[in-house]
């Protein structure tokens, strides 16, 4: 197994839609492997390949519930409402409070290529979102409100030409 470093903000890969897998081969389990230590060891509770640097479509995750990864996978149904102070790995030390469904249900495919499906309120729904926007080449300041935005990329940017935040 293999430490990845995480890829941040200003990254070209956390943009770019990761690329469907076709075959399920040795090379994706031992991805599958190096993404595990990768985000227990950042800790995390979810990490998507991109944020590797690695622009397929599979995450893993495990919210305390046990481990589990997810190949190709998409949303299928989202409902309700919940606010939490939502982080991401790839934009290190920094948390907003964002509104998204509180439900979630994604399919796709497991390590052993059979079709699964996780679903699941609150954390885990959020979890599946979070992931699955990463695979879309989507970071959660695209969940932010405009303004929220805004100055959110405006220190980012600040702080990667270290810069003080004014
Ligand atoms: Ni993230």
């Amino acid at each position: 197994m293999a430490l990845f470093p995480i890829r941040t903000f200003g990254d070209p890969v956390l943009r770019t839609a990761a690329q469907p897998i076709d075959e399920i081969s040795s090379a994706i389990e031992r991805l599958v492997d190096d993404m595990f230590e990768t985000m227990y060891e950042a800790p995390g509770v979810g990490l998507a390949a991109p944020q590797i640097g690695i622009s397929k479509s599979i995450f893993v995750a495990d919210i305390g519930e046990g481990p589990f990864a997810m190949i190709n996978p998409e949303i299928v149904e989202l409902s309700g409402e919940w606010e939490w102070e939502e982080g991401c790995l790839s934009v290190p030390e920094r948390f907003w409070p964002i509104t998204r469904p509180a439900f979630a249900r994604a399919r796709g495919l497991d390590l052993s290529g059979e079709a699964v499906e996780y679903s699941g309120d609150e954390l885990l729904g959020r979890v599946l979102q979070h992931e699955i926007d990463h695979l879309n080449g989507m970071l959660l300041l695209e969940r932010l409100s405009r303004r929220v935005k805004k100055q959110a990329l405006r220190e980012l940017r600040q702080e990667a030409l270290g810069m003080p935040i004014t």
